[in-house]
């Protein structure tokens, strides 16, 4: 069988947007979505995601498979053993839900966009922002970070055939976390062991199997965040 497209354009509004419209007229699973730059970028919880040349923007088809909490740490920890795979140098790590950091910095995020058809899922667009050699704009430094400016010198294109191999062989009939995707996660886990004030005070303490955020409270209580953001010392 024919391999799916990787399509790429210039500009966009967002890649999102158009492998939604891909899906809608029946491309097939794993059907790539590049563009150099984006023009309404959106990241999670309604912000924007700055966009400029220089990132790789970048969007996959996923048919089939489950819509959960755990789908967005699946993808960064496939983005990121591809990136490492071609970088040794780079160390990244996986902030829940859908962070991927440099250090102390986040590199990149995950969005995914389920869509249905009445109680049955129809297909899940995943999107993934890195930042590669593009500036960042002042308001998200010094937050933010982009690889080149850390590591030997890559281009958003050599990215994109490693990564989409690796987004194309996630398990795709799976609930949640294996047992091997909890033991990499918890080798990436940004988070584990700090302190999180919100919404609920505690030391985050890994995750789930279905992608739940764990933290413990001072009296041992566990409590699991299903999405959103936490507040570590200030930062979300
Ligand atoms: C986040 O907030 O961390 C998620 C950012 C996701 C950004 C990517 S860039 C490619 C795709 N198209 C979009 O409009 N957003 C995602």
């Amino acid at each position: 069988m024919a391999e799916p497209e990787i399509h790429r354009f210039s500009q966009v509004s967002s890649t999102l947007d158009v492998i939604h419209e891909f899906a809608g007229r029946g491309a097939p699973h794993g059907t790539v979505v590049v563009a150099e730059e984006q023009l309404a970028g959106r990241g999670s919880r309604g912000r924007t995601w700055h966009s400029p040349l220089g990132g790789l923007w970048y969007s996959i088809l996923l048919r089939g498979g489950v819509a959960d909490e755990a789908l967005s740490l699946q993808v960064g920890l496939a983005v990121a053993d591809a990136i490492e795979a071609m970088v040794p140098e780079a160390s990244l790590s996986l902030k829940w839900p859908n962070d991927l950091m440099l250090g102390e910095r986040k590199v990149g995020g995950v969005l995914c966009e389920a869509r249905w058809q009445g109680p049955a899922l129809a297909w899940i667009a995943v999107g993934l922002g890195l930042n590669v050699r593009n500036q960042l704009p002042d308001e998200v430094v010094p937050g933010a970070v982009a690889l080149n400016s850390v590591l030997p010198p890559l281009h958003p294109d050599s990215l994109v055939g490693p990564i989409t191999r690796a987004l194309r062989a996630m398990p795709r009939d799976a609930t949640g976390l294996s047992a091997d995707e909890l033991r990499r996660f918890e080798k990436r886990d940004w988070l584990r062991g700090r302190e999180v004030i919100e919404p609920v005070e505690g030391t985050a303490d890994g995750v789930e199997s279905d992608g739940r955020l764990r933290v413990r409270g001072k009296d041992g209580e566990l409590t699991c965040l299903r999405s959103g953001s936490v507040v570590i010392g200030g930062r979300t």
